[in-house]
């Protein structure tokens, strides 16, 4: 009996494993993917697809209505891309000036705070899609950003 159940149990558990593996890397979700800046240091970090699914499901329901497909509605000149978001003074090309940007966001020189007119942590109050939002969160958005920079590098005309 016991081994009989193996038999069926053991061949199930190595399809499904198959097909997890096999989809992910359909969806671009390999490690090489999943790989993103951290910081301006040049260091990476390695987000989990967990993390990736929880970062678009709030792209799309906080920043999409603005930014579909990594541009910017009222704006053609901020873009989402890595050109973009390298050459912002901070640096926003990574995990950590993502974060930084959500929590208190600038103008693209860093010379004035747009907190006001850009959804973001401090101004939670006028964007009540960002309250409750935890530096865990903010992460998995980041990285969800980054990682994307396979589907939006058309954005900076590659
Ligand atoms: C109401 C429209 C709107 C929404 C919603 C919105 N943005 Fe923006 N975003 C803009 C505009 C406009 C700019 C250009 C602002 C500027 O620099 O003056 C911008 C710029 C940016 C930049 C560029 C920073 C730089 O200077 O390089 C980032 C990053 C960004 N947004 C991320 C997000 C994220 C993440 C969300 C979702 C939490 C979001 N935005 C939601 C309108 C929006």
């Amino acid at each position: 009996m016991f081994r009989r159940t193996l038999t069926v149990i053991v061949p199930t558990l190595l399809l499904a494993s198959q097909i997890f593996i096999g989809s992910a890397s359909a969806y671009g979700l390999d490690e090489a993917s999943r790989t993103v800046p951290l910081n301006a240091q040049g260091d990476t970090t390695v987000l989990s697809i967990t993390q990736l699914k929880a970062g678009k499901a709030l792209f799309n329901s906080q920043c999409a209505q603005c930014h579909a497909g990594g541009a910017t509605k009222t704006d053609s000149k901020a873009k989402l891309s890595v050109t973009y978001l390298s050459s912002a003074t901070p640096m926003r090309y990574s995990v950590e000036g993502l974060v930084d940007y959500l929590k208190n966001p600038t103008t693209h020189d860093g010379e004035m705070e747009i907190s006001d007119v850009h959804p973001s942590i401090k101004s939670a109050d006028i964007y009540p899609g960002m309250r409750n939002l935890t530096d865990e969160n903010l992460t998995a958005l980041a990285g969800y950003i980054l990682a994307q920079q396979k589907e939006w590098h058309f954005l900076d005309g590659r």
